[in-house]
This record gives C-alpha cells, sequence and structure tokens, in this order.
C-alpha cells in the first residue's frame, strides 16, 4: 500500500466531507487523503466472464452518460485506471457475495470471489463518485473518487423487498426497474407476489381460465376495501398478466443483477381469483356467480385479528381437484422460476365456510383433524409434497405453523417476530418480515398528509428493524425482507414514494453489521440518496422532514406537541389559517390553540430550507386523540 495519510475508521457515525456516504453502511471503510480522478478516456480491466458482462455494461453507461467520457473494457490491460479481479483463491472474509475496494489516486481496484461481489463493489464505487454521476446526460462535475479501502458482506443471505403485483398489476417494464432500484442497494431477493383475490397475473398454460377470466376486474378509485362491490354488467376493464415469455426474461434481467425471485401463489385463502378461473376449487355452492374483487369489502376482520369471510376466497383441502390444480401450477412455477424456494402463501385463511362444509367434515373424520388449523395444515403438508416432488423448497407466511408445520417448511415471520421465534425453536429456516418494522405498504407519517392505509409505520421505525428476534437462534434466521403491498399503491409513481426511503432502513438492517447502524448517519446518507432519486426522477416519502403531533389533555385545554424524527430541523407554524414559513413563529413547546382557532399550519425547514410537506391539522382532529371536544 502506498504512502497516503490514514484518516481514520469510519465508524458509521459521519459522511466526511459529505462525500463518503455509501448505503447501505459498509462493514470496515477507511478513508485515506486525496482522490482518483476520473480521466477522459477510462479504461477497466475485467474477466471475460459472462456473469460480469451486465455489471461492466452498468458500469461503463453511469461512467459515461454524465462524464461524456470514453470508456472501453478489456480482460488485459496493463495501463487499467479501475480493475476488477476475481480471486483466484477465495477470501474466506468477504464470501460468495463480498468485495474489497480499494481507491488510490492512481487505480481503482475490486477484487471479489464472485461475480456478484463485484457487481456490489461496483455499485459502492458508484455512491464514491458525485450524485450527478446518476445524470443521462453530459453535466460539469468534478468527477472524483475519495481514496479509501473498503471490505463489505452482508450480514444475512437474505436480503429482499416483496413486490404485491396482484392488488395492482405493474408492467414487465416496471418490475425490472423496481429490481434495478432493489439491486442498487445490495438487495437480492425480489418476493413476487403473482396471486390474490384481485387478480391471477401468471400465464398457467395448462390451466387458461386463471389468466383469461382471473387476472380482470372491474376498475374502481377511491379507498380500496369500501368500494361497491362489481355489478355483473360492470366491465372487466382493470388487469394484467406477465407471460411465461415475460417471466423468464424477468428472471434473466434479475439474475444479471445478482437478484433471485421468489415467486408466490398465495393459497388456500386469498384466491377468489382462481376460484373465479375455476369455481370448483371451492368448497362452497354458487363460487361461479362470484367475481374477481375489485377491492370490495370481502372479510369481517375483529379487532382482535380474528376474521371471518364474506365470500369464501379459500380453496377446498377436502377437494382432490384442489392438488390437480396445484399440482399444475407448481410444476410450470418450478420448471420457468430457478429459485430455490416457492411461496405456498397460507396467510389469512378464513374457515368459517369449511366449517359448513360437509366435504371438510368428512375429511376431518377420515383423517383425524380436529380443528380448522388441522384442517389447513393437512392442505399444507400436502403442498409440501408437491412442492417437493417439483424439486423445490416450501416457504409460507407464519399461519403454516398453525396445526403443525410441514415438514422442512421456511417461514415467513410477518405477525411480529413471534411466527419466526417460534419456527426457529422448531429448527425451520426463518425470514422475518414483521409488519412492526418491514410493512412498506404502511403510511409513512400522520393520516392527515398521507394517502390512509390502516396503520403507519415511520422510517425510524423501519431503521430499528432487527432480523434475528431475541430468543431466535441466529443460525435459523436466513434474512429479511420489506412487503410492499398494493391495495392501496394504484401506480408506479406511487409505488415509489411507498418503497423509498423505508427500503434504505431494510436494506441496511440486513446488509450492514448491526454495530455499524447508526440513525444520524443513516439520514444523511438518505439525503444523499434523495439528491441521486432527483437526478434519477425516482418518487420518495419527504415523510421524514414531517412533524409528529401529539395532542394532549393540559389542564381541560388542547396542548400539542410537535416533534421530528430526525436532528436539525425547525417548524414553524399558524393558527390564522395562512401558510407558515421561516418568518413564522417557531416551535419550542407545547402549544394552546386560541380559543376560536379551527387549524394549525405547520411546515418544518433545514436551515433556510423548507424539507417538510405544508401540513393543514384540523384542531377537532387533535381534539379527539386528545379525548377532548374542543
Ligand atoms: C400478510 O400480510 N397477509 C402476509
Amino acid at each position: 500500500m502506498v504512502s497516503f495519510c490514514l484518516v481514520g475508521i469510519m465508524t458509521g457515525a459521519q459522511p466526511l466531507n459529505g462525500r463518503v456516504a455509501i448505503l447501505p453502511e459498509p462493514v470496515k471503510m477507511v478513508q485515506h487523503d486525496g482522490f482518483f480522478q476520473l480521466p477522459a478516456k477510462i479504461l477497466i480491466e475485467a474477466p471475460a466472464d459472462a456473469a460480469l458482462q451486465p455489471t461492466l455494461t452498468f458500469l461503463k453507461q453511469r461512467l459515461s452518460s454524465p462524464t461524456g467520457y470514453s470508456v472501453s473494457v478489456s480482460a488485459q490491460a496493463a495501463t487499467a485506471q479501475i480493475r476488477l479481479v476475481l480471486n483466484k483463491t477465495a477470501d474466506q472474509v468477504i464470501g460468495k457475495e463480498g468485495y474489497q475496494l480499494l481507491v488510490t489516486p492512481t487505480i481503482i481496484t475490486i477484487k471479489a470471489n464472485e461475480p456478484a461481489g463485484l457487481f456490489y463493489g461496483v455499485q459502492t464505487l458508484i455512491q464514491l463518485l458525485p450524485v450527478s454521476i446518476e445524470s443521462d446526460v453530459t453535466v460539469a462535475g468534478k468527477w472524483q473518487v475519495p481514496c479509501v479501502d473498503i471490505t463489505d458482506y452482508p450480514r444475512f443471505g437474505w436480503r429482499g423487498l416483496m413486490f404485491d403485483v396482484s392488488r395492482h398489476f405493474f408492467t414487465k417494464k416496471e418490475v425490472k426497474d423496481f429490481i434495478d432500484q432493489m439491486a442498487r442497494y445490495k438487495f437480492n431477493l425480489l418476493h413476487w407476489h403473482l396471486t390474490d383475490d384481485e387478480g391471477w397475473r401468471i400465464e398457467i398454460k395448462s390451466l387458461p381460465n386463471l389468466t383469461t377470466k382471473g387476472s380482470k376486474r372491474v376498475d374502481k378509485t377511491g379507498y380500496f376495501g369500501a368500494f361497491t362491490p362489481p355489478l355483473p354488467d360492470e366491465p372487466l376493464n382493470y388487469g394484467g398478466f406477465y407471460t411465461q415469455e415475460d417471466i423468464k426474461e424477468v428472471v434473466q434481467y434479475a439474475k444479471e443483477r445478482f437478484v433471485n425471485i421468489l415467486p408466490e401463489v398465495d393459497v388456500p385463502g386469498h384466491s377468489l381469483a382462481a376460484i373465479v378461473a375455476y369455481p370448483e376449487l371451492s368448497c362452497t355452492a354458487g363460487a361461479d356467480k362470484y367475481r374477481v374483487r375489485s377491492g370490495e369489502k370481502i372479510m369481517d376482520w375483529r379487532g382482535n385479528g380474528t376474521f371471518t369471510a364474506l365470500v369464501d376466497n379459500s380453496l377446498c383441502p377436502a377437494n382432490e381437484k384442489v392438488y390437480t390444480f396445484l399440482d399444475k401450477v407448481f410444476t410450470e412455477i418450478a420448471a420457468i422460476f430457478p429459485f430455490e424456494y416457492i411461496h405456498v402463501g397460507g396467510d389469512e385463511c378464513a374457515k368459517n365456510f369449511w366449517e359448513e362444509s360437509d366435504a371438510i367434515k368428512s375429511l376431518m373424520q377420515k383423517e383425524g383433524l380436529k380443528t380448522m388449523h388441522e384442517v389447513q395444515s393437512y392442505f399444507e403438508k400436502r403442498v409440501g409434497k408437491i412442492i417437493d416432488s417439483k424439486g423445490k423448497k416450501l416457504i409460507g407466511w407464519d399461519e403454516i405453523l398453525e396445526g403443525g408445520l410441514a415438514e422442512n417448511a421456511a417461514v415467513m415471520s410477518w405477525r411480529g417476530e413471534k411466527g419466526g421465534i417460534e419456527a426457529a425453536k422448531l429448527k425451520h429456516e426463518v425470514v422475518m418480515s414483521p409488519t412492526t418494522y418491514a410493512y412498506l405498504d404502511y403510511m409513512q407519517g400522520d393520516p392527515i398528509i398521507e394517502p390512509k392505509v390502516y396503520a403507519t409505520l415511520r422510517l425510524s421505525k423501519a431503521y430499528q428493524f432487527e432480523p434475528v428476534p431475541a430468543g431466535a437462534d441466529a443460525k435459523y434466521i436466513k434474512g429479511g425482507q420489506g412487503n410492499i403491498w398494493t391495495e392501496q399503491i394504484p401506480n408506479v409513481r406511487h409505488l415509489q414514494y411507498m418503497t423509498w426511503p423505508r427500503a434504505f432502513a431494510i436494506a441496511e438492517s440486513v446488509w450492514s453489521p448491526k454495530e455499524k447502524k447508526n440513525w444520524n448517519s443513516f439520514v444523511q446518507r438518505v439525503e444523499q440518496q434523495f439528491k441521486r432519486y432527483d437526478i434519477r426522477e425516482i418518487k420518495y416519502s419527504p415523510g421524514m422532514y414531517d412533524p409528529i403531533f401529539t395532542a394532549k389533555n393540559n389542564k381541560g385545554q388542547l396542548g400539542i406537541e410537535l416533534a421530528t424524527e430526525i436532528d436539525d430541523l425547525t417548524i414553524y407554524y399558524s393558527f390564522d389559517n395562512s401558510f407558515p414559513d421561516k418568518f413564522y413563529p417557531k416551535y419550542t413547546g407545547m402549544l394552546t390553540p386560541p380559543k376560536d382557532a379551527v387549524m394549525l399550519k405547520v411546515i418544518t425547514y433545514k436551515g433556510n430550507q423548507p424539507v417538510g410537506r405544508m401540513i393543514a391539522m384540523p384542531l377537532d382532529e387533535l381534539a379527539k386523540k386528545a379525548g377532548l371536544k374542543k
């Protein structure tokens, strides 16, 4: 190593000089004085490995589009300024996905054991360059890379995002863009939720009705869950599905970015689209009259997590045709998805229609099943055998624990952490995606400003995601993922808004060492990504800048406290209905509204810049929260 001066081991606490801001935070990073300056003729040396070509295409594009520089790649180039090296002898520390990145004033070297590691090293390199490296048009820039010595590798092998394309359909191009965005932050797994009550989205050649009938529904706009039921004469004007050729293309696209795809077919509940296609799969007479759900109420939810179905959206475990059907589905799925797991759903299966079914009663008698949970467990075990026969492993939502877990089944813990802890105790593999930290469909701020969803998950809470829950043996925890359900996500811009920045929090939780996580550093690094997203025209939520309102009963009067998730923000407010700015009163402590005031308006600033959104909060709302009439 050369004689540059050591500045210090980065603790993850501060991006130095606003330049070194890697997300997710690397395992070990030492910054040195000095820079590597991109030359106008960039020569990259890289092994002629087919698996590396998409990485090189990406690197070439990023280094040339904004700079206007020429970039060439050669398998042997003694004068190369950027070298990508596949280690001849594996470095045990960095494993399959890790890399080492050394930047000196004269050369950039990325070393890895496998192409995936070089891909991640390249992602880090791009983050070391100024944010305008994201531009697709030539821009003036000082194209310097700070001198660093990085050793980096993931904490978990399963670093996922779940993307629901059933509730709303997203095109093949939109799915590919989503994969591009994930891979930048070293996610390596797309859990593709392909079927649900609102649409069956994958072509199954032996079961054509699944897509001819099951992929379309009546389009509705408003609050999903409260739509009017579709009428027989309303047109089926919303939908879409992927052909098997589409799927193969997306799988290949993901593979080139070192992303595996986990397909999910959600059974036996959440199966209304399949039942519309093949009504004989239901235990219930009259299923032939069902329609694919638009978003009308089909479940009665009680506060304690129990529910009953208003239409029978479950497959019938007592019907042999169901297993023949699933065998066909999983045969075709197994043939086009190379990933070793298939997700079979298992969540939120209502049992009230099963309770009414004579076929279920005789199944219970024949098989000695005592409860409806045991009926579902019987179903899951049979599905497990089908998955097994296709050479794949089964993973399901944590309900598959109820009534007895199928042999070798992996569990995805979503109803908090308890399912994951229980499955790990049973020595089953676990993926953590608890609602508490990882549900990216939840609101990111106050319901007064966010599109309404039934729960809230702020960025700071998502950042607390710790994939190994207390009480679980870490050996069984494969990793974690964020889940993006799309009931209330009608388009791709809103998908981006809901995903980012919370998926940054998930990325760091599954990649970086636990002790490297640091909220203040994370926020600064998120802000660097926001600049990049502005250039890349990817939407994100600015919710972390918006205040948190707390309403109090202050001796019979409404008292309002405001707080922010992040430091160094100033909140300005008004009670007179006009729009506050930095010339308005600054929030310093509990507010008591003037007697006849009706509205509190607030906005947050960082220095001289408004960063939060103008929020108009009716005082009636706050009074209600405080248990006051006002
Ligand atoms: C789920 O959120 N129903 C898995």
